[in-house]
């Protein structure tokens, strides 16, 4: 495997973590380089569960080195639970989890700022999933953020800290809200700071250090395309760039130095807070998606809104992440339906649109048209490969792979790692 970015072909939550675990087995790094604790990544291993915010789903492989790159924001205290987390079940991050030096932290006023934030937009909400993504970010680009290195300074680290949360507090003054404990949450982080700070490294250098030693590294993104801050459905987007280039800023990896792409998509779609969602079923069929895909959010649990698969979006992502390869989930999830939908075109006052439109109020406007394809009726959870696939199952994979111009090489047929399969 050459080194190879996987991200999000759709509003998250395709199956990423299950897919990176599964390329890991060709990887000597896993690289997270955007997002933060809002990603939940599902890993099922045998009746074993590890859902993974922060750390790369390549942990559950020995010996690859895991790596949480510039580009995202850390909570140090949800990393120190999910380190605690992996513990318990046998998996030790000592010596094979580094933080990039540059990585933003994201601290308590950051959740208390989305939170407020969310709470003034009312009815117009973005629906985050509160865990101070986008104040991280506004401090990073507002060059007023702290950065982990300043986990190996406690006294800047001190200093830094209590100035924004002084800050933090006026604003929650200003608004009504109960302030922040400052003492309080500085005496928790000093010791995070600690425990932390071991793992910190300039892991740029580190990266393509391995590259040079002809290493191969996979680059684990978090949501999905379309809600990426530049090309996403805005202002329904996270604050980061989740498509494929964001790996070379979120990791200091050139372009020059990554080889495949590969897009992740289910075999339908679902997207998790508001936003426009041209092909949501808010009906029965979308109730039997939900509950067959078990769909309800990784990190907060929240049901996700489920819909047909678009195809006239994901040709659209397709082309921004320049996905050469596609891994394909939750085809198991189909099993039982008679008849499915492909959205191929929109229609958007009264015109025909076959390409996603820049504008999200037009995109709010769109209607889907639909082909219709037979269902297969068959059980596909125990299928190894594309042979195994029933007839109808084979049609529709090409079907979606013909309408998004690019080529399936990996097909998921369920949640554990095993039901997995490559398409020569
Ligand atoms: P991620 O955020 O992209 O890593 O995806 P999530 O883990 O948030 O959500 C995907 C969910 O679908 C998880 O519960 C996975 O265990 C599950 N899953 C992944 N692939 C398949 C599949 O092929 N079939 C079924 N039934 N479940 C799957
Ligand atoms: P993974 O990596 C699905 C959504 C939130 C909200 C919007 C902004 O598991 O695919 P944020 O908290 O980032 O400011 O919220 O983005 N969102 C996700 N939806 N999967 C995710 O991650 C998501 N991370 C954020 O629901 O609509
Ligand atoms: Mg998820």
């Amino acid at each position: 495997m050459s080194n190879t970015v996987l991200i999000g072909l759709q509003w998250g939550d395709e199956g990423k973590g299950k897919i990176i675990d599964v390329l890991t087995e060709k990887a000597e790094i896993v690289v997270r380089f955007q997002g933060g604790d809002n990603a939940g990544h599902t890993v099922e291993v045998g009746s074993d569960k590890f859902v993974l915010h922060l750390i790369p789903s390549g942990i559950l492989h020995q010996g690859t080195l895991c790596v949480i790159g510039n580009g995202v924001v850390l909570n140090p205290h949800s990393l120190i639970k999910e380190m605690n987390g992996l513990k318990a079940k046998g998996i030790d991050c000592t010596g094979r989890l580094q933080i990039s030096s540059r990585a933003h932290l994201l601290f308590q006023y950051h959740c208390l700022l989305d939170g407020l934030s969310e709470s003034k937009l009312g009815e117009g909400k973005i629906g985050t999933t509160k865990r101070g993504i986008g104040p991280a970010y506004m401090d990073k680009v507002g060059r007023s953020g702290v950065r982990a290195v300043e986990l190996c300074h406690p006294e800047t680290l001190e200093k830094y800290f209590r100035l924004n949360s002084a800050k933090c507090n006026e604003i929650l003054k200003a608004h009504g809200q109960p302030e922040m404990d400052v003492d309080a949450e500085w005496l928790k982080l000093r010791e995070a700071a600690a425990e932390l700070a071991p793992y910190v490294a300039d892991t740029a250098l580190g990266i393509n250090r391995a590259i040079r030693e002809n290493k191969r590294i996979l680059f684990e993104g978090a949501q999905g395309t379309w809600l990426d801050v530049d090309f996403g459905t805005y202002p329904f987007v996270t604050s980061s760039n989740t498509t494929s280039g964001g790996a070379c800023i979120g990791s200091g990896v050139a372009p020059s130095r990554i080889q495949k792409v590969v897009g992740v998509a289910k075999a339908y779609s679902t997207r998790v807070g508001s936003g426009p969602f041209p092909t949501e079923l808010e009906c029965a069929i979308g109730e039997r998606l939900r509950k067959i895909g078990r769909e309800f959010g990784a990190t907060t649990g929240r049901p996700r809104r489920c819909g047909w698969f678009d195809a006239v979006a994901t040709r659209y992502a397709v082309m921004l992440n320049g996905a050469d390869a596609l891994a394909i989930t939750k085809m198991d999830v189909l099993d039982d339906f008679d008849t499915l939908n492909i959205c191929t075109a929109y229609e958007i006052d009264g015109r025909r649109v076959t390409d996603m439109p820049s504008d999200p109020a037009e995109f709010a406007r769109a209607k889907p048209v639909y082909e219709e394809m037979p269902g297969w009726k068959a059980d596909t959870s125990r299928t190894s490969s594309w042979a195994d696939l029933p007839p109808k199952a084979q049609a529709y994979l090409a079907r979606l792979a013909e309408l998004i111009e690019s080529k399936i090489e990996i097909i998921s047929v369920g949640p554990n790692r095993s039901q997995t399969f490559f398409v020569d």
